[in-house]
């Protein structure tokens, strides 16, 4: 618990201080903003800048009486973005998984959005995990809700959706393949989140580029997973997520790159995401590529890529489709 203390120079008039609500705040975020209480007639420093909550400590607050923390009016533009992009992760659990893993990918893909039009900070990496943390738990409840999310309108476009979507996917697939912990799958999920961050480092009209790339276009792209790894240099991201990152695109055969690795060097983690991320890429709208169906994604798959990509991911991913058509 942090212990309020009177710091002279924090003192505020009133005035220039504005209410917010404790209810509000999210229990692993950080507010990167200070905080005080208002008791006796004069503003406390509750929390500064950088703050990492827990519920106990938010319950706490409010058991104490104080619903309403403060911040000084210099600061709300930080408080406005803490509560739209801080509180997005939190999705209805009540809802059923092929509900929820639909709310979850919405949020994802916004928040990859704000991801591609901002700095990647520590505050951004405790929402990314949150996200992961959530999708886990969805798609553990029931593996077959991945099926719904290829059906999702693109609002932000493909780029955005299709991090959420690759997460999803690679959960389910993980989870098939036999994986269990709970940690091992959000460092996956995460890991695919995050696992073309690079590109936002790549100019929007190549992105969505309906004709085919230039060579030096080409190139730019492909430099895509060096630039993630760049982009996340100085995070606190697991080993298995940032391998993700970087060799997403490296292929069994040795064709791949940027490394050209061969199949002994490819992790497992690395081997789901590489499959997750060519379905998804296979089963939804591009600027230059309309959409197959999961099945025939699969025959695609298996007729051209089965070479590249994990022969276990594809057997766990048709034993996914298979029980969701059942299921449907
Ligand atoms: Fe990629
Ligand atoms: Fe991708």
């Amino acid at each position: 618990m942090v212990q309020p203390e009177v710091l002279k120079k924090w003192d505020l008039g009133i005035g220039e201080a504005s209410g917010f609500q404790v209810s509000d705040i999210h229990a692993y975020s950080i507010t990167n903003f200070a905080l005080f209480k208002f008791s006796d007639g004069r503003y406390v420093l509750f929390s500064a800048p950088g703050y990492k909550w827990q519920e106990t400590v938010k319950q706490q607050v409010i058991g104490e009486g104080h619903s309403v923390l403060y911040f000084h009016t210099n600061d709300s533009a930080k408080v406005e973005g803490y509560l739209k992009f801080t509180q997005k992760p939190v999705v209805d659990t009540s809802l059923a998984p092929a509900s929820r893993v639909l709310s979850l990918t919405d949020v994802a893909s916004e928040f990859t959005r704000v991801l591609y039009e901002s700095e990647m900070t520590s505050e951004k990496m405790v929402i990314a995990t949150e996200i992961s943390n959530q999708m886990v738990k969805c798609v553990q409840e029931d593996i077959t809700c991945v099926a719904a999310i290829g059906k999702l309108a693109n609002h932000h476009g493909y780029t955005y959706y299709h991090s959420a979507r690759v997460a999803a996917y690679s959960i389910a697939l993980a989870i098939e393949m036999g994986e269990s912990d709970s940690l091992c799958l959000e460092t996956i999920a995460i890991g695919c989140l995050l696992h073309d961050i690079g590109k936002s480092k790549i100019d929007l009209e190549i992105l969505n580029k309906k004709s085919a790339l230039t060579a030096v276009e080409w190139n730019l792209m492909r430099g895509h997973p060096e630039m993630g790894g760049d982009v996340v240099a100085g995070s606190n991201l697991d080993n298995s997520a940032l391998e993700i990152i970087l060799h997403h695109h490296e292929r069994l055969d040795g064709e791949g790159y940027p490394h050209k690795l061969n199949s002994g060097e490819i992790s497992k983690e690395v081997r789901i995401a590489s499959f997750a991320d060519t379905f998804d890429a296979l089963t939804t709208n591009r600027p230059y590529q309309p959409s197959c169906t999961r099945f025939e994604a699969l025959d695609v798959i298996r007729h051209r890529f089965l070479n590249q990509l994990d022969k276990g991911c594809f057997k766990a991913m048709i034993s996914i489709m298979q029980k969701a058509t059942k299921t449907a």
